[in-house]
């Protein structure tokens, strides 16, 4: 028998063995202990972060349909998917890219946009690029919606100047001559600039390169990003691939003073073993279930791993570590453009999201950022649009049950998980995370991994005096790929869910394959 305590730092040090020898149907049962006498570090909004790349209908289509559309639309960007942003409360948003940025030239997408260049998306289907969305359409996006702007240049194909030249458009508030060809272009004063990516993926898309060749290239690049003391955006390292470690070591060996943040990709798959052979987004077997929660959860040992990393050359942990690109990659969908990673999304890619998302809250304290891959009609989307309609996916749910957790105080859970076994594959049944919500209230997010057995958690809370009440929502469904279609958008959505208050004891019976978020009055 092995146990799990979940602590500020995750201590997971064995599983209490149940699963297996019970009957399919019996729930299994927990304990946690919230230590609310133990807070821990913030965990950033920006956690909550998305990814929008000019890539299948991410851009044109799902945000962008152009003033003259049939679409409901301001200025262009398509209403019902501002709307459901804005309830999201998005924090910030990374574009161009992606491999797409790797080849994005900035000038190409400004002023009128009948003169601008259409360019071949070389890396997403080969298709034309129109350069409509520019920088004028993503910056007036990111405050539509109130959400922090991220750029992700081009140390791919671009130069060192390009790059100096888009930080100074964006941001001169002089008479330099960038600050008047914007002001030419329709926007009196610099936008706000607070994260400014140099490189994307610089071992493969963004330049097939060495990390030592990168390291340099990297110091020299930056050096030239400049911007208005009160504007100065936060510089992202482009950095490793997956469970690159070495790629770590060397970049912040090599060039940890030249950088703010550093930002690591991964991507969950439930097939592992060839590119080509991910699995499919729905009609998956309950082994793909548990093997793509699996995957997910690999997000931990993999931060934590470039986290120490990262504390050898920077213990005051001033560098953010970034996600900045994380989320299910299946098969491409039969009958779609493969280039387009367009896929449907599941209850399956909520708990992925949960899982993960507890992940950061627990590491907290150096990773200060992630962001989905992607937001609309792109891998694991908040949003699917078709034509005129829109629906919000599992995944855009989750997040709205999270909501509360942005910049909220974490606060370690300690417990002791049955185990979820498939076959060979074997991964805690439930997962626990906790934190004081800027409201001051403390909410709990529960997930029950286990498609098979409920799981009845019983909460208690060290430090801390509640006896109000308690409220609730659940994300589940009947099958493992339920999922929202433009014919029935509310197959998996949020529901109440009741709880029950013993004293200074809160119990929540899980059904199967589900995420519970508790708010304790
Ligand atoms: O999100 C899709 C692609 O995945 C991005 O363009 C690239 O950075 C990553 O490999």
């Amino acid at each position: 028998m092995r146990t799990i305590i979940a602590t500020a730092m995750w201590v997971a040090t064995s599983f209490l063995g149940v699963a297996g020898a019970h009957a399919q149907s019996s729930a299994v049962s927990t304990s946690v202990t919230i230590r609310a006498d133990q807070p821990g570090a913030t965990i950033s909004r920006n956690i909550y972060g998305q990814f929008a790349e000019h890539l299948g209908a991410g851009i044109y289509e799902g945000i962008w349909v152009g003033e003259d559309s049939q679409i409901p639309n301001t200025r262009g960007y398509r209403n019902d998917v501002v709307e459901a942003l804005k309830k999201l409360k998005v924090p910030v948003v990374r574009w161009p890219g992606g491999c797409f940025a790797d080849e994005y030239h900035w000038r190409e997408g400004i002023g009128p946009r009948e003169q601008r260049p259409i360019k071949v998306n070389t890396h997403w289907g080969g298709v034309e690029e129109p350069n409509t969305f520019g920088t004028h359409e993503f910056l007036d996006f990111a405050e539509l919606i109130g959400a922090d702007a991220y750029v992700s240049a081009n140390a791919g194909s671009g130069t060192a100047q390009e790059m100096a030249d888009w930080a100074e458009y964006i941001t001169a508030d002089n008479n330099s001559s960038l600050a008047q060809l914007r002001r030419k272009n329709g926007r009196e004063k610099p936008w706000r600039l607070p994260f400014f990516g140099v490189g994307n993926e610089t071992w493969g898309c963004g330049g097939n390169m060495r990390v030592e060749y990168w390291a340099d290239l990297y110091r020299h690049m930056q050096t030239f990003v400049k911007a208005p003391a009160d504007n100065r955006p936060i510089k992202v390292a482009s950095g490793a691939n997956g469970d690159d470690y070495h790629w770590t070591e060397v970049m912040l060996a090599q060039a940890a003073k030249f950088m703010d943040a550093y930002s690591v990709h991964y991507y969950t798959r439930p097939r592992q073993e060839k590119w080509e052979d991910k699995g499919p987004s729905t009609g998956f077997p309950e082994a793909e279930w548990a093997s793509t929660l699996k995957n997910a959860l690999f997000a931990d040992e993999l931060l934590k791993r470039h986290s120490a990393i990262m504390d050898k050359y920077d213990p005051q942990k001033r560098i953010g570590l970034y996600f900045d690109e994380w989320g299910t990659w299946y098969d491409p969908e039969p009958g779609r453009n493969p280039g387009f990673l367009w896929q449907q999304n599941t209850l399956r890619d909520s708990l992925v999201a949960a899982l993960t998302l507890n992940v950061l809250h627990r590491q907290a304290d150096r990773v200060r950022m992630a962001n989905i891959a992607q937001m609309v009609n792109v891998l694991q989307a908040m949003i699917l649009t078709d034509r005129q309609k829109m629906i919000l996916t599992p995944t855009y749910h989750l997040f709205g049950m999270y909501i509360p957790f942005q910049d909220a105080t974490f606060l370690p859970a300690e417990f002791k998980s049955p185990e979820y076994r498939n076959g060979d594959t074997v991964l805690p049944a439930v997962d626990v995370s906790a934190a004081r919500g800027k409201d001051g209230k403390i909410h709990i997010a529960l997930v029950n991994t286990d498609p098979n057995r409920g799981a009845a958690i019983t909460t208690k809370i060290a430090g801390a005096k509640g006896k109000g009440g308690v409220t609730g929502r659940v994300l589940t469904a009947a099958a493992m790929d339920a999922h929202n279609t433009f014919d029935k958008p509310n197959v998996v959505q949020p529901a109440a869910f009741k709880a029950q208050r013993k004293g200074d004891e809160v119990i929540a019976n899980l059904p199967p394959k589900s995420v519970v978020v508790l708010t304790l009055e």
